[in-house]
């Protein structure tokens, strides 16, 4: 990324002696959407803090739109901020918890009132106005939350799982909204999840965390297609993942020949199960177990090489418990991992 708009350089990040964060570099251009995903625990709100200046970095810098901010208070930052549990003022209008920041700053009359209710319509909420926030539903509670953000103006919106109290529904609309205002308004957006397939339906680049660091940074479809390390591939879904040594796919027990050779810098090959071809190839499987998944079928197969999940048409014969069939990783389909660990 050439066009450094927030940029994170080595950037360490503590509670007392604990270490979060460690080193992270990130850079990030002027309106993009950038999604943070990791399990529970990678450092993820942590770092978002730092953004916004709610907490002092260890060590590193952060520079935003050309100054150094690392040491500048979170109310100078003009970092937004909204977390998932958005705390609206109960005793407070949508109009008015939307106001509320700007009223702080200062602003007042007609620039208020056009400001407000500019950011009032821009999610939708023009017929609410009036409405305490208990009188609404979580999704549009949420709406408000971003609306009283995205008035601020910020340079940056961090944005800490912000969808994760609504139901599945609720939540595909408030993506598909969130994806919207950004996209008008061009803010820059930080959104963390930990929900996958949030992050590839919303980002223009996503932010793999582990432990503190970053495991990968790419786009949507490189992550999901591209992974780097077994641990990216694993949490987008190939779950068949091996170590290759000297050419072989090893595994705790034993080491497997390929049918072919395997790229020659690749550490480990990672199968998606639905990459698995059943009924024909060099290796052989037992059954262990079969579950229906609507239009495929998933199969658990105890292999030489341990457990093997692969998904196959559900219209096709189905092999039952019990029963050894061979099957085939493909190593075409295979993703090459550039590490393994
Ligand atoms: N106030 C704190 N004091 C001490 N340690 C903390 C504090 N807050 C977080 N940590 C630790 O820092 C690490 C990173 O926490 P963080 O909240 O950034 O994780 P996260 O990626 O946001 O996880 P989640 O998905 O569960 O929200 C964790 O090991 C956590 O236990
Ligand atoms: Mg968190």
């Amino acid at each position: 990324m050439s066009d450094a708009y927030l940029k994170l350089d080595k950037l360490t990040l503590a509670y007392g002696d604990t270490v979060a964060v460690k080193d992270l570099d990130l850079t990030i251009a002027k309106g993009e959407l950038v999604a943070l995903l990791g399990p529970s625990g990678c450092g993820k709100t942590t770092t978002m803090r730092s953004i916004a200046g709610l907490l002092a970095p260890a060590s590193g810098r952060i520079t935003l739109d050309g100054d150094d901010i690392t040491r500048v208070s979170a109310n100078k930052r003009n970092v937004g901020l909204v977390f998932q549990s958005y705390a609206l003022f109960p005793h407070l209008t949508v109009y008015e918890n939307v106001a509320f920041g700007l009223r702080l700053k200062g602003i007042g009359g007609k620039d208020l009132d056009a400001k407000v209710s500019a950011g009032i319509q821009s999610v939708g909420l023009a017929k609410f106005a009036d409405r305490k926030p208990a009188e609404l539903s979580g999704g549009q509670q949420q709406r408000v939350a971003l609306a009283r953000s995205m008035v601020m103006q910020p340079k940056v919106l961090l944005l800490d799982e912000p969808l994760s109290n609504l139901d599945a529904r609720l939540r595909l609309e408030m993506r598909a909204e969130l994806q919207r205002v950004q996209k008008e308004t061009g803010v820059t957006m930080i959104f963390v999840t930990h929900d996958q397939i949030e992050a590839l339906a919303l980002a223009d680049r996503i932010v793999v965390m582990l432990n503190g660091g970053i495991e990968q940074i790419g786009t949507p479809e490189e992550i999901y297609n591209k992974p780097v390390s077994a641990f990216v591939a694993d949490f987008v879904g190939f779950e068949n993942v091996f170590a290759l040594e000297n050419g072989k796919l090893a595994t705790s027990t034993t080491s497997v020949e390929l049918s072919a050779p395997a790229p020659q810098a690749a550490k480990g090959l990672a199968w998606r199960p639905r990459m698995v071809i059943l009924g024909s190839g060099p290796f052989q499987g037992t059954v262990r177990g079969t579950s229906f998944a609507g239009n495929t079928r998933e199969y658990l197969l105890d292999t030489p090489l341990g457990a093997i999940k692969a998904e196959v048409d559900a219209e096709l014969p189905t092999h039952a418990i019990g029963s050894t069939l061979p099957f085939d990783l493909p190593l075409a389909a295979a993703a090459p991992l550039s590490r393994y660990r």
